[in-house]
């Protein structure tokens, strides 16, 4: 199969912006974040048509248990609710699902629910991962262990080979929303020849459109991975 070159394959996105986006309306931070599950509905539903293999989404860092206890529940909370409500139109939109990061420590009901929304999304065709409770300095960290026990040699490719991604496509671009020009240590070894794009739309606001569009601007990108 020959692959164009200038079609993204694998996107991902740091959404931010969920409280400055309350803040200007004088709203409170958790409807921010329930206007932010909104945009990632509306990207989810619009994922055929990117003609995506994969798009991950940084959801929850393993540095947002800084955050307040009552942020953290309402975030939690509204994980729960949305997979309640959308696993139904995943299933039915071959959408697969994926979680990366370490949410197998988060609480044991979202764990249940999350592993009973991998088993039901299998056989999906397009992939929407989360990063949830993920940190890539861990990532790297887990895989190189994980590399080293196999008693090989460790390696770019054995610890590649171990990262919670290496199913899936390389990363192809990266957005942040919000303004803010730093990874916040998402997919630090994904990210080592991606294309990177910062919007300053706040993630609420982001729209498919403007997804489109970075595909768009990525098609016209130029990629020399160190050649020439
Ligand atoms: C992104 O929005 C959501 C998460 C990090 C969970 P923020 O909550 O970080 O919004 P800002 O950056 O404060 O505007
Ligand atoms: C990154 O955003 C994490 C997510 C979007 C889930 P943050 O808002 O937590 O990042 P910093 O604190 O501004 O670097
Ligand atoms: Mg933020």
């Amino acid at each position: 199969m020959v692959l164009d070159q200038s079609r993204a394959r694998h996107v991902a996105i740091i959404m931010d912006g969920n409280g400055r986006w309350a803040k200007k309306r004088a709203l409170p931070r958790a409807v921010g974040h329930q206007r932010g599950v909104e945009a990632v509905r509306r990207l989810v539903r619009a994922l055929e048509g990117t003609g995506l293999e994969c798009l991950t989404l940084y959801a929850f860092s393993s540095e947002n248990w800084k955050r307040p206890d009552e942020e953290v529940d309402d975030l939690m909370n509204l994980m729960r609710k949305f997979i309640k409500s959308d696993l139904p139109e995943f299933i039915a939109n071959d959408v697969k699902l994926k979680i990366i990061g370490d949410w197998q420590s988060l609480a044991p009901d979202i764990v249940a629910m999350l592993e009973d929304a991998l088993a039901q999304t299998a056989n999906g065709k397009q992939t929407l991962a989360v990063a949830l409770n993920y940190g890539g300095q861990h990532e790297i960290a887990r895989a190189a262990a994980k590399a080293a026990a196999g008693g090989g040699e460790v390696s770019i490719d054995t610890i590649a080979a171990h990262l919670d991604t290496a199913d899936l496509p390389p990363l192809d671009l990266l957005i942040r929303t919000s303004g803010e020009i730093r990874l916040s240590n998402f997919l630090l070894w994904q990210a080592a020849y991606a294309e990177m794009l910062f919007v300053d739309t706040l993630w609420p606001d982001f729209e498919p459109a403007h997804l489109l569009q970075a595909l768009d601007d990525f098609a016209r990108r130029e990629r020399r991975y160190g050649g020439r």
